[in-house]
């Protein structure tokens, strides 16, 4: 069950009846009066389905599917990553909503260093997050303004989520800082079009609504940022993931970083 789908039928659903309303409004007058209660109805749900009356129960499926966004994937490739890139994974910066997910994972490898940068608030972080926040090991930043890290800090970045709400102005600053800091290469999960996965009731949170993009948008981009893709890392990732059945719910960009 995808959101897409839950989405569009909603739509499907709502608009026939506004066309109803019209044509059927001459006919009978108690008929027009039910079908304006219904067209009220209609529109009190409609305005009510960001609020999270309606998503409640869908948000808690996709977040045992897994469906919830590329953090969460992250997660998953740790192991096909490790593969990937070997000794690069001792000092890893993780860029991305829910970053203290990934950095508490990474700690947990063997002599892996880690860190993060959250790019939203975290107000409603739990206990062990707020003490690497407390720790300087994840830090709240906005992400449109440079990194607060000298160049080539980490040995790799992995960036998820944050740059499908970025626009291309931001990305223009954004995307470079992160291959500024980083020697071995920037991994960027994003997300696939179509799967918007953006939780409704965030987008104040997020600023925008997430655009999720083409793989040949990332691509032309990144070319236009000097930004080559790392085909060692690609096929390595590729062979990892597939000796592990894995499969990326999201895109995976492999790019070298800037010397
Ligand atoms: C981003 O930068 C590229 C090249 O540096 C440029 O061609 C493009 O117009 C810029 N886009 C925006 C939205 O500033
Ligand atoms: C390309 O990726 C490999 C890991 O597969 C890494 O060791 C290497 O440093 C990367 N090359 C560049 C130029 O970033």
């Amino acid at each position: 069950m995808s959101r897409r789908q839950v989405g569009s039928s909603r739509r499907a659903g709502s608009f026939p009846f506004a066309g109803a309303l019209h044509s059927k409004s001459r006919s009978s007058p108690l008929l027009s009066i039910g079908l304006v209660l219904v067209g009220v109805i209609l529109l009190i749900c409609y305005a009510y389905r960001g609020s999270g009356i309606f998503r409640g129960d869908k948000e808690a499926v996709s977040r045992v599917e897994g469906d919830f966004s590329c953090t969460f994937e992250v997660q998953r490739a740790i192991p096909v990553l490790k593969k990937a890139y070997g000794d690069s994974m001792r000092k890893v910066l993780h860029v991305g909503p829910d970053t203290c997910s990934v950095v508490s994972k990474l700690l947990k490898e063997d002599e892996a260093e880690a860190w993060g940068v959250e790019p939203y608030d975290i107000e409603d972080a739990d206990g062990s997050c707020k003490n690497l926040v407390h720790k300087g090991i994840v830090r709240v930043d906005d992400i449109k303004f440079p990194l607060p890290y000298r160049a080539k800090s980490f040995s790799l970045v992995i960036v998820s989520d944050a740059l499908d709400y970025l626009s291309p102005k931001y990305l223009n600053r954004t995307l470079p800082e992160l291959a500024r800091v980083s020697t071995d290469g920037l991994v960027v999960f994003a997300g696939y079009p179509g799967k918007q996965r953006a939780k409704i009731a965030e987008l104040s949170k997020f600023g925008r609504p997430a655009k999720m993009r083409s793989s040949s948008w990332w691509i032309r981009f990144f070319v236009q940022m000097s930004l080559e893709e790392n085909e060692t890392a690609i096929k390595k990732f590729e062979q990892a993931a597939s000796k592990r059945s894995y499969m990326p719910s999201c895109q995976v960009f492999h790019l070298k970083s800037y010397h």
